[in-house]
């Protein structure tokens, strides 16, 4: 008997899997979302300048699926998302194999645009606010040292680009790509997101530097948020206690990576170096670590309670 999905492809990070085509899946389950019609699958995989690298972050795919479950459960009054099951018994078939890594979710027409929120300024920002004093086109008030908080956070827009890297645009730009009515709706998302995302983690005595979210639409039309949220591969966080403007706080993402492939001078070529064990072991223990502060939850625990072996019981509710 078929399990209703196959694989279907991978980008750099997920692999994913569609609803086959003549499965009798969802007439059989009707616990089911009728709309849910993909699995996403977190691996381990790590990209870094929009290549995948050659060497894998143990338990990431984990990491990424149990926060962004985390988030989309708190931030859900704010909007609707995609997640429809992640624990084993919700998941379909052979992908129940992924409970821990998978997400069942809707299947979106996805909006091509990185709905990029900052409230700190370093990244891509900071080289393009030391260059032109702009960020995405709009000049910043004031003057601003790497790693300052912004007077309120800022959206940054990037346009995907299937062939190469996205490419940022203005505000004006994102409005003539997809209309202004779907700007101005998902401007105001990102942000409060992003704020009621930042005021949580502050709690924890983390900074949410920057992060990413994206969107799709439904078959009615709905605006839905998708993909991963709030993640160490899609957000900057840093430990509040190490930040002050001008220095390099404390991160818990993919920048040791980042920076031990920028001071090897590689700039995107093929291949891509191998990277010495100590980068990828302590990255791996950096992405456990920001899941367990901001989750309250190790992530055996969260691995147990996707594979429903959690036999000490879930602090994480049905
Ligand atoms: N609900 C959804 N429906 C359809 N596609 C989705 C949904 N949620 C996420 N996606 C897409 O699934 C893919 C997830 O895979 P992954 O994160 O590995 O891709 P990626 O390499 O980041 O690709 P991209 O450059 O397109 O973001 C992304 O292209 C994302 O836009
Ligand atoms: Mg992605």
């Amino acid at each position: 008997m078929p399990s209703g999905f196959r694989y279907a492809s991978s980008g750099k990070v997920r692999d994913i899997y569609e609803l086959d085509a003549d499965s009798r899946f969802l007439t059989h389950e009707e616990r089911i979302d009728e709309e849910a019609t993909l699995v996403l699958v977190a691996t381990d995989r790590m990209s870094a300048l929009d290549v995948v690298l050659g060497d894998e972050v143990p338990n990431k795919g984990f990491v990424l699926t149990a926060l962004t479950q985390f988030w989309m459960d708190r931030l859900r009054d704010i909007t609707p998302n995609h997640l429809v099951g992640w624990r084993g018994r919700d998941l379909p078939g052979e992908v129940a194999y992924y409970a821990g890594r998978a997400m069942l979710v809707k299947k979106l027409s996805m909006i091509p645009i990185e709905c990029v929120v900052r409230g700190y300024l370093t990244g891509s920002a900071w080289s393009c606010y030391k260059t032109t004093g702009r960020i995405n086109g709009t000049r910043l008030p004031g003057s601003f040292r790497h790693g300052d908080r912004l007077p309120k956070p800022i959206f940054t827009p990037a346009i995907k680009n299937r062939h190469g890297h996205d490419e940022n645009v203005s505000i004006a730009q994102m409005r003539s790509a997809i209309g202004a009515e779907l700007t101005e709706q998902i401007h105001r998302l990102s942000i409060e997101l992003y704020e009621r995302a930042a005021e949580f983690a502050s709690t924890r005595g983390i900074l949410i530097a920057d992060t990413k979210f994206e969107f799709g639409t439904d078959r009615r039309g709905n605006l839905i948020l998708a993909d991963e949220v709030l993640t160490p591969d899609s957000s900057r966080f840093w430990l509040s206690e190490t930040w002050k403007p001008g220095g390099i706080p404390y991160s818990f993402g993919r920048e040791l990576i980042r920076e031990w492939l920028q001071s090897r001078g590689w700039n995107g070529g093929a291949p891509p170096p191998r990277l010495p064990h100590a980068v990828v072991s302590e990255t791996a223990r950096r992405y456990t670590e920001i899941c367990r502060i901001l989750t309250g939850q190790s992530i055996d625990d969260w691995i147990a309670t996707a594979r429903d072996t959690d036999t000490a019981g879930s602090r994480r509710g049905a």
